[in-house]
């Protein structure tokens, strides 16, 4: 059976009728607003107490900020997005070599999101690629475009360090210890979506990835800085769109900080609209607990007063299979393991 990849297929001129969502779960584009207040850290500021200020306001509020100054050459952030591209532009019987709708397999290209579990379909091919220890699975990545694995390998190892920089001031920002979260997670897992979303002839009526929030730890992502599509939910009820700043990265709290900070920070809900004029791609890098991290509320944090934990304690692998097993805009997985 051939694959349902939207990226090898020409242009369509009408969406087919497995992709329409119910007129009750349509993106309303037109009620989407702009904020300008976004939360922007400038990691290179000499306050480092403001900074830290500045991510845990954003962790509690927003559950998302972006940064600037991250250390990430511009350069390094152009050739990733180049060679996304490239390999989505590559020909048909290329990609078909690299699809699966296995969830478990460490190397595939897919579409959608889970189409072995889901109703309806979403707007979007994604290759999934797990990225630490690097020097075990880049053997299997991709060879072709010929500079793939040379690029995507040096922006996973820059975006690491990144994302373990940040897990510090996260924790800094908690009141914990700089090295508490990274020791609750193990060694963690790191994994990549590359997001291509073709062009949409009816982007009104489905999704690129409908509302979610991420079940991992921490999400670095690098969006296409000409096409918007990212959008995050506010208060409950308000999407706004995030919309591409040059060289920023995208920093979004995944399900695990809520519950190591029972529930002080927030794990955005969050979803990726398409384009009629445009195709879109961003990079997603997931920094995963490792499996058998058991995940609960810190100490530190519960104990006195109010503060009884709101989760109950389980094991990473638990979390990520419960994941897998549901469809992606169901409630929040979370729900599943409070005590
Ligand atoms: C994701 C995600 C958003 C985007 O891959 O989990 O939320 O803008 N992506 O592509
Ligand atoms: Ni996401």
């Amino acid at each position: 059976m051939g694959s349902q990849l939207l990226s090898t297929v020409e242009h369509r001129k009408v969406l087919p009728e497995s992709y329409i969502r119910p007129e009750s779960d349509r993106p309303r584009l037109a009620e989407v607003t702009t904020d300008s207040n976004v939360p922007l850290i400038d990691l290179a500021s000499p306050d480092k107490h403001r900074v830290i200020a500045e991510i845990g306001l954003a962790c509690r509020t927003y559950g998302f900020f972006q940064v600037i100054n991250h250390g990430i050459e511009e350069e390094l952030l152009e050739k990733m997005m180049a060679v996304g591209l490239q390999f989505f532009r590559l020909p048909p019987e290329e990609k078909e070599k690299l699809y699966s709708d296995e969830p478990s397999k460490k190397i595939r290209l897919s579409t959608s999101f889970n189409v072995r579990k889901e109703t309806v379909h979403n707007w979007r091919d994604y290759l999934r690629l797990h990225c630490h220890p690097l020097e075990e699975f880049l053997p299997e990545w991709p060879s072709n475009p010929e500079s793939f694995k040379e690029i995507v390998s040096q922006y996973c190892r820059e975006v690491r360090q990144l994302g373990l920089r940040l897990l510090g001031m996260i924790s800094l920002s908690l009141g914990l210890e700089e090295d508490y979260i990274e020791k609750a997670l193990g060694e963690q897992e790191q994994h990549m979506a590359v997001n291509y979303y073709p062009q949409c002839p009816e982007p009104d009526l489905t999704y690129g990835l409908p509302k979610h929030t991420d079940p991992n730890a921490l999400t670095i992502l690098l969006q296409d800085p000409n096409v918007a599509g990212l959008q995050v939910l506010k208060d409950g009820d308000n999407w706004i769109a995030v919309n591409p700043r040059p060289n920023a990265l995208i920093v979004n709290l995944g399900d695990q900080l809520q519950a190591l900070s029972n529930g002080a920070y927030k794990s955005v809900w969050h979803r990726a609209v398409v384009n009629a004029a445009r195709e879109r791609m961003s990079v997603a890098s997931f920094l995963c607990p490792c499996n058998s991290a058991v995940i609960s509320p810190a100490a530190g944090l519960v104990g006195d007063g109010d503060d009884t934990p709101v989760y109950r304690s389980y094991t990473y692998d638990e979390y990520y299979k419960k994941f897998w097993s549901r469809n992606l805009d169901q409630e929040h997985c979370l729900e599943l393991f409070r005590s």
